[in-house]
């Protein structure tokens, strides 16, 4: 028999690219979202690159009896891996009240329901963003966390203290907290990817449009920080190789592999990239010179980080597959599709 593994937010970015894997791995799949960020129409898409199209129950997880509706029916659920929540760090920092009763009461209604219904096996999908700028560099797991630069970084630190309290209340509780650093690209089939809401906010699709004409130039966020080359770094992955990353967690978490009740591991390359180093890599791939323009800080960014993922290595059996270069291949590829299907449109 399949396990079902309830994806929650599995239309999103992230959440769509997990569930092609979860179930070229031969899992079922039945996803919850609300489509706040996303298309019903991903479920087609992941039917067209695994041939089974997932199950789509349209909700919003902040209504706590549909929750229970939604558990009432579908019984045979084995794991949840949640990835449902807003993730823009500058509109947070606006509509703070927004964040935290989204991401926050989203998760306790589902952690609720899922003791509820003696569902013990829970992946949160986290952030590096709660180290912030760490003392050590590569970071790992038990870097001290510092409080966090916005409302949307305070929901992952607060979500995973629910987490962490409620393996700690009910020992039947098992559950992974997976720390991302940067997830970039899109599926090799270019069928599923990122579609930013209006300008974006993140570096990687920035470029994209900037090299597809969409915007005139990229600012890069300052040059005089104290880095070799004087920008930002960060640690950019696949975003196929974090949801890679998800089947393993999950998988561990079914089979009763984990060391302990509450788990957390980083998930990057380990490799530190300057801003400058990742324009240069979007130009190799793609031919195409970005350009751009230095201006100031950008409040909030952490000068840098990058991932010790030796944790992930061993005990996850992960690590990253593709290179940087492979990876903005797949983020310029999505992009063009997505902007040659609008033109047909
Ligand atoms: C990367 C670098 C910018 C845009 C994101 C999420 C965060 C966490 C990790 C998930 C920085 C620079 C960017 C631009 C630029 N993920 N930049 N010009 O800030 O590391 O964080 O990933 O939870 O929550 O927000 O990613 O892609 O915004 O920035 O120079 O137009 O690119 O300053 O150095 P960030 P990013």
């Amino acid at each position: 028999m399949k396990k079902k593994i309830l994806v929650t937010g599995g239309t999103g970015y992230i959440g769509s690219h997990t569930s092609v894997e979860l179930i070229e791995e031969g899992f079922d799949v039945v996803i919850i979202d609300n489509l706040y960020n996303s298309e019903a129409g991903v479920v087609d898409k992941i039917q067209n690159i695994t041939g089974v199209k997932p199950v789509l129950e349209v909700f919003d997880l902040c209504d706590k009896g549909k929750v229970d509706t939604f558990f009432n029916k579908h019984t045979d659920i084995s794991a949840v891996i949640h990835f449902a929540a807003y993730k823009a760090v500058g509109e947070s920092v606006n509509k703070p009240l927004d964040y935290y009763r989204n991401n926050l009461m989203s998760l306790v209604n589902l952690l609720d329901a899922m003791q509820h219904n003696g569902i013990h096996d829970f992946v949160f999908s986290s952030s590096c963003t709660v180290y912030g700028q760490p003392d050590k560099l590569p970071v790992t797991e038990d870097a001290p966390l510092q409080p966090a630069t916005s409302p949307y970084g305070n929901t992952k630190q607060v979500g995973e203290t629910i987490i962490r309290d409620t393996t700690v209340s009910d020992k039947n509780v098992k559950a992974i907290s997976l720390r991302y650093f940067n997830p970039i690209g899109a599926h090799p089939s270019s069928l599923i990817g990122e579609f930013p809401k209006g300008v974006p906010e993140n570096l990687v699709p920035f470029i994209t449009q900037t090299a597809y004409g969409l915007r005139d130039e990229l600012k890069i966020f300052g040059n005089d920080y104290d880095t070799p080359d004087g920008s930002c770094i960060r640690d950019y992955l696949h975003v196929v190789d974090l949801a890679k990353a998800h089947v393993v967690a999950v998988k561990r978490l079914i089979e009763g592999r984990n060391l302990k009740n509450y788990e957390v591991f980083n998930l990057g390359t380990g490799n530190g990239v300057s801003v400058l180093d990742a324009i240069k890599s979007f130009e190799r791939v793609s031919g195409i010179k970005i350009k751009y323009r230095i201006v100031g800080r950008r409040p909030g960014d952490i000068e840098k980080i990058w991932a010790d993922p030796s944790f992930a290595n061993k005990e996850l059996g992960w690590k990253t597959l593709s290179s940087l270069d492979e990876a903005m291949k797949t983020a310029w590829d999505w992009e063009k599709k997505i902007r040659e299907k609008k033109k047909d449109a």
